[in-house]
């Protein structure tokens, strides 16, 4: 059995520590002891109550992962977290929305002393190649041509040591306890939740007027994967190469040789393909 290491979340402690700017945008905060998904709960909301709307849970008992899979989420232990958002049509490109949002969890996690992080693509937060957190957002039309978004946030703060009673999780991972050793704080789930909620009201605030450049420079610091020899992985079976960052839509660069020494750069969609470090020896 999991035993929880945290209080239940509280509502008032979190607003505490919100900035005022956030305050002033939030609209509503949903706590729950437990819930299937804090994405499917917003999502079956009608739209107007979706925006701007945080839902925290204990517990998950059908978490949400990307390409879908199940994202573990024992109780007391972690954040789970999704926050609603509506576009209106005139937003800037939203193709690369989920790679802003890698970025402003980074920033509220540094804001809490938590260093060393990384991203590796789309935007699976990383510390010394291990998985810290994920990023699952999923939409729907709004009204007026504009569509909503639900952006769900997954962090990994103090789940139990491997080979206890460690969930089933099917890559390396670690948590926000044993990269800083603040596991005996129990304000801390509050305090980080507080974080990353004023870094994404504030990137989602922004993001529909100045798009992913306010983002950039930062993703290219935290990208792992840049000149990084990987494996992508698609229905069409697997290539090597060695990725080159992002191109303008947000998707991996692969660059690759042929038998004839040609060099080809390739793009993958996040939605396509899932893609991994390989000991693949190439040229750079
Ligand atoms: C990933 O596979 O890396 C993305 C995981 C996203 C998990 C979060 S937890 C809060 C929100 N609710 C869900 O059901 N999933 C996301």
């Amino acid at each position: 059995m999991l035993l929880p290491v945290f209080p239940p979340f509280q509502e008032p402690a979190i607003r505490a520590q919100l900035s005022a700017a956030s305050l002033e945008v939030l609209q509503h905060i949903s706590l729950f002891d437990a819930i299937d998904s804090t994405n499917a709960f917003l999502l079956q909301l009608p739209a107007t109550q979706r925006h701007a709307h945080a839902v925290l849970a204990d517990q998950q008992t059908a978490g949400r992962g990307r390409r879908g899979k199940t994202w573990q989420s024992p109780s007391g232990s972690n954040i789970y977290l999704s926050l609603g958002w509506n576009f209106t049509r005139f937003a800037k490109d939203l193709s690369c929305l989920s790679l802003a949002v890698g970025v402003a969890v980074v920033r509220a996690l540094e804001s809490q002393g938590i260093m060393n992080l990384g991203l590796k693509w789309p935007n699976d937060v990383q510390a010394g190649g291990r998985k810290l957190g994920g990023i699952l957002l999923e939409s729907k039309p709004a009204e007026e041509g504009g569509i909503s978004v639900v952006t769900g946030i997954g962090i990994n703060v103090a789940m139990p040591a491997e080979g206890t009673s460690a969930p089933n999780i099917d890559q390396p991972w670690t948590t926000v306890a044993e990269l800083s050793g603040m596991e005996s704080d129990s304000g801390l789930r509050d305090r980080l939740a507080a974080a990353i909620l004023d870094q994404l009201l504030d990137t989602l605030g922004s993001y529909g007027t100045s798009g992913f450049e306010p983002f950039r420079a930062d993703w290219q610091r935290l990208d792992v994967l840049c000149h990084q020899a990987v494996t992508v992985t698609s229905a069409e079976g697997e290539m090597h190469g060695y990725a080159q960052g992002i191109d303008p839509q947000g998707n991996l660069q692969l660059a690759t040789q042929s038998a004839s020494g040609k060099q080809h750069l390739h793009c993958f969609n996040s939605a396509e393909v899932s893609v991994r470090q390989s000991g693949f020896a190439g040229r750079k």
